[in-house]
């Protein structure tokens, strides 16, 4: 049980590092077999590798018409509109610039979960379906919460549950205020066990603010629910990036 490790010197390295990793898993499965899911987190973590990875993409021959994007998490309540949701900043930084770089991203295929809807548990099994139906997620990229939580997957979250609607921890938003103005009480998220099926993981550790909790996930030689991360010890395929 033991995580990939790539130490990086700084988080440009980092960003290089993770947005090529991205990269070329994404072009080789889409030559081979046409077909991409990728999850995607929000956050400040994975900013930077967005960018390079969609670098990477700039001029290739490459069709990207069969690759799905699948977010983690969301806020609930939420509106789409709001300048400050997952939804606008996944618009802007990702999906939009992909889609610029290459002309064959449909962006109809970028699923999320959706925080407007006045029955989130029927939204949270539809997203388990739609994940299904496809198949899997390749590769999911994921951010650390300051708690050691994955996706909106608090403390006390279990190894098998699912997307669901769940409580944001107190730490959690006082770690979003910072990024997001309009936090909401709750959060929409893939669970633990959907997380776990994705074929690949990588984990993003960035910033003095997460240095205790990674501090904390390194020595653990087994999941512990009291931080959520340590669950993907038990996953064969993640890499964690950081540049502590
Ligand atoms: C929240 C978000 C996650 C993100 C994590 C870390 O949990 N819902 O998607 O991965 O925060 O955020 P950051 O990278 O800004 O530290």
């Amino acid at each position: 049980m033991a995580f990939n490790l790539y130490s990086c010197s700084s988080y440009k390295e980092l960003s290089e590092q993770v947005g090529e990793h991205m990269y070329s898993r994404i072009s080789r499965d889409l030559l081979v077999n046409s077909h991409f899911d990728l999850g995607l987190a929000t956050g400040n973590s994975p900013k930077g590798a967005y960018k390079e990875f969609i670098d990477f993409v700039k001029g290739k021959d490459l069709n990207f018409s069969n690759l799905h994007t699948f977010n983690l998490d969301q806020y609930y309540p939420t509106k789409k509109t709001n300048d400050n949701s997952f939804y606008s900043e996944m618009m802007k930084r990702f999906w939009e610039p992909l889609y610029k770089a290459n002309r064959t991203f449909n962006k109809n295929n970028a699923h999320m979960l959706d925080g407007s809807t006045t029955d989130p548990d029927t939204e949270c099994a539809h997203y388990e379906t739609l994940i299904k139906k496809r198949g899997w997620i390749d590769l999911q990229i994921l951010g650390l919460g300051p708690n050691g939580h994955i996706g909106f997957n608090e403390p006390g979250s279990t190894i098998d549950s699912r997307t669901r609607k769940i409580i944001i921890a107190p730490e959690s938003k006082a770690a979003f205020t910072k990024t997001y103005d309009d936090i909401a009480q709750f959060g929409l998220t893939m669970g633990i066990g959907t997380i776990l099926e994705a074929k690949e993981i990588v984990l993003i550790v960035s910033g003095e603010s997460k240095r205790e909790v990674f501090q904390k996930l390194m020595r653990m030689t087994q999941p512990d629910t009291s931080l959520p991360a340590s669950y993907l010890l038990g996953h064969p395929n993640v890499a964690l990036y950081t540049d502590l």
